[in-house]
């Protein structure tokens, strides 16, 4: 098909957040957390903002690659929540870079940077770019409630980027959608007009964890089956699999409904929790920089989120 990934970078706020601190927040434990979910810390913005983690993560993917920010024809940033309304955090990332190209936001929550590669196919496809910088990033610790255990001890802040340039490495590429506003929703938080008739909802992250889990471990079976058989593969062609980082329990399960071996699957969700959009990328810049995944290797990627949305796809790793 289209690309191929030259490059990758992440960014990560500084403090860490260890489950026993959130002990002290609400009734929870450490014990209670690491066995539900494999979580062990998150990271929190404190003094970094949104923007200075997706030009971070932007610069770092760009020295990955070996190009420059003038070499971009194109910059998407997948987040549920950029910076401002409007300008989006594509053109955030597009002024502090330098770059001159254009540049917009997606919001597919945690399937982001899924949606964002199948966006970035059809530029390659009808050749209108040679460079695309994708950049996914959540600040969910500014929507979460702090309040509720049951929804505040999975998530965490941070994301990375991708370079790609053309190639013929993209095997595959799955999205969908399934709109749902019962099971998770984040609601906007205020409405400046004063002739509104609808009630305001809290803006934080509201959950039936339970239905979500049911969601996503099928959609991690349906959506990498059917990714790799539209690559032509079958599933023990599979080196390595990029799963999102919700919880462990998801991960193990998947990888027993699929028959593929538990360890092909690359896992940080223990020190970042649940990043949102920047979760497959960032386990994907891991997985390159720590040597899980080589020249080569066969990796299926899959996501699942808010929408509800999946995205899964298959592509060669050629670093
Ligand atoms: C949220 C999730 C971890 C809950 O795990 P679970 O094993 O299903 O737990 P339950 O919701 O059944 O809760 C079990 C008990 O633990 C309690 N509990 C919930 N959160 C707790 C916490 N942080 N600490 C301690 N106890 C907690 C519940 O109140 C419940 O108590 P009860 O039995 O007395 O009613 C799990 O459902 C999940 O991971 N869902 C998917 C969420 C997700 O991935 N969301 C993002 C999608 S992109």
């Amino acid at each position: 098909m289209s690309f191929t990934i030259l490059g990758t970078g992440k960014a990560v706020p500084e403090y860490v957040m260890t489950n026993d601190e959130l002990s002290t927040m609400v009734e929870t434990s450490d014990e209670w957390i690491r066995t539900r979910t494999g979580i062990e810390e998150r990271r929190v913005c404190k003094s970094e903002t949104l923007t200075d983690l997706t030009v971070t993560a932007a610069k770092a993917a760009l020295e990955d690659a070996g190009i420059t920010a003038a070499g971009l024809d194109l910059i998407i940033c997948s987040t549920m929540r950029g910076e401002n309304i409007t300008p989006s955090q594509g053109c955030m990332i597009q002024k502090e870079l330098g770059a001159d190209c254009p540049a917009f936001d997606v919001n597919a929550a945690c399937s982001g940077f899924i949606y964002a590669l199948d966006i970035a196919d059809g530029y390659f496809v009808r050749k209108k770019v040679k460079h695309v910088l994708i950049v996914s990033m959540d600040n969910l610790s500014n929507i979460t409630d702090w309040t509720d255990r049951s929804t505040c001890v999975l998530f965490g802040d941070g994301g990375a980027a991708a370079v790609l340039g053309e190639g013929d490495d993209l095997l595959s590429i799955n999205i969908t959608a399934k709109g749902d506003d019962r099971v998770l929703i984040i609601p906007h938080g205020s409405n400046s007009s004063p002739f509104y008739e609808h009630e305001e909802k809290k803006a934080v992250l509201h959950m039936m964890g339970n239905e979500v889990y049911k969601f996503a471990v099928k959609a991690m079976a349906d959506g990498i089956t059917k990714s790799v058989q539209d690559a032509g593969l079958a599933l023990s062609d599979v080196d390595c699999v990029i799963p999102h980082q919700a919880n462990i329990r998801i991960i193990n399960a998947s990888a027993k409904n699929l028959d593929i071996d538990r360890e092909k699957f690359f896992c940080n969700v223990q020190h970042y929790g649940n990043t949102s959009s920047g979760s497959v990328p960032l386990a994907l810049d891991e997985a390159s920089h720590s040597g899980f995944i080589k020249k080569g290797d066969i990796i299926a990627m899959c996501a699942f989120g808010a929408g509800l949305t999946t995205g899964s796809c298959v592509i060669r790793w050629n670093k």
